[in-house]
């Protein structure tokens, strides 16, 4: 079982530009799910995620009625949300206490911490993350929400092209 952050960036470190800019710089470009360290493959893996509310507000207004994940999933959030059928389960504990419901609800698999990047580090604070998955696309952002606000030392497991991205698959130092 691993904790992974898988995720998109641009060159300079940002996985979401300016709130009007959205996603587009990401979503419109050239990449094979099932290509290496494609989508496809990553969630074939996961047994349960977490996220953010910005993360997830942006779901809400960007894929209104979709929801992609068939495990369950946590939302880290002092708002309160539209009730919904789908296993998503809304808290504000400790990101260790939820992690390890995480690991039990994955039953061996791994576990996705979506981000945003300051949960990620939240996590990592715990020596909770084991990996990052990074699809670098070919473009600098300026500005925006950070990949990983952390300083943390990692080792390279693999390094790949897709499409248009440069994808690194990273593991934590201990
Ligand atoms: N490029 C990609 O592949 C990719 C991947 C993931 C996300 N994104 C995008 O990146 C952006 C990330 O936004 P973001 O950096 O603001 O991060 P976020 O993690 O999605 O949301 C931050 C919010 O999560 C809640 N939160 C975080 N830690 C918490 C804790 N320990 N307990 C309770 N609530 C907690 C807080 O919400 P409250 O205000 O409710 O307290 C906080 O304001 C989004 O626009 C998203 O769409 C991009």
């Amino acid at each position: 079982m691993l904790t992974q952050y898988y995720t998109a960036s641009s060159l300079d470190g940002f996985i979401a530009a300016e709130p009007e800019d959205g996603l587009a710089w990401l979503l419109t470009r050239d990449v094979d799910a099932k290509g290496p360290q494609g989508y496809d493959g990553f969630i074939a893996e996961i047994g349960a995620l977490c996220m953010g509310a910005t993360t997830y507000q942006w779901l809400l207004d960007h894929a209104p009625g979709e929801w992609y994940y068939d495990m369950p999933c946590w939302v880290f959030t002092h708002r309160t949300f539209p009730a919904t059928e789908h296993d998503i389960r809304f808290t504000s504990e400790p990101v260790t206490a939820i992690h390890a419901q995480m690991v039990e609800a994955a039953a061996g698999k791994n576990v996705w911490v979506v981000g945003g990047g300051e949960l990620v580090g939240q996590f990592a604070d715990h020596g909770l993350l084991d990996e990052i998955w990074i699809q670098y696309a070919p473009l600098t952002l300026g500005a925006g929400a950070p990949l990983l606000p952390r300083r943390i030392e990692f080792e390279q497991i693999e390094h790949d092209q897709n499409g248009e991205f440069s994808c690194r698959r990273l593991r934590v130092k201990r």
